[in-house]
């Protein structure tokens, strides 16, 4: 079964509410398996294992998350050549600027040569049902793709 890797920084009361939604999202697509993790966790390992990945981060400063990128300082080298085309999705969630952590994304994921499979999700403020909706379509869009 096709596994999709979710690595998520989840720090706070409405980035869990977005999490559970990604989980139904996932949980749409009959046989794929969903393999969480928060982003400080996660390792080269994991995304070795995975057939796709969806990455979750608050906006920080305009940029990704500490806990991201962390993230993928750790899994850069050991995944450059192995994962090319791999199939992603993303989500970020500000207060009001996600536009500096969208880009940062882009340009790790890019440089790995990840392959984009559902346009970035990019919310500010307290998520709402349309919102957590879109966030289903993000998560079950690339899980449909494996
Ligand atoms: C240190 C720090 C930096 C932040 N920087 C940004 C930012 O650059 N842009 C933005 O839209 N939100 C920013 N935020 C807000 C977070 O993205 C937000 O707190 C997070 O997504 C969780 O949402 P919540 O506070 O509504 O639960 C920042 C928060 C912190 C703690």
């Amino acid at each position: 079964m096709p596994r999709l890797l979710v690595v998520h920084h989840t720090p706070s009361p409405a980035l869990q509410a977005v999490l559970e939604a990604v989980k139904e999202g996932i949980a749409l697509v009959e046989e794929v398996e969903p393999v969480l993790r928060p982003a400080l966790s996660a390792g080269a390992a994991d995304v070795l294992a995975a057939d796709g990945v969806l990455l979750g981060t608050p906006a920080n400063i305009g940029y990704m998350s500490g806990a991201l990128k962390h993230f993928f300082d750790t899994v850069y080298y050991p995944c450059l050549d192995a994962t090319a085309g791999l199939p992603f999705g993303v989500w970020v969630h500000g207060n009001d600027d996600t536009a500096g952590a969208l880009a940062s994304v882009a340009r790790i994921t890019g440089a790995l040569r990840w392959k984009q499979a559902a346009a970035p999700l990019d919310l500010t403020g307290a998520p709402g049902p349309a919102d957590l909706e879109a966030c289903r379509e993000l998560a079950a869009t690339v899980a449909v793709g494996l």
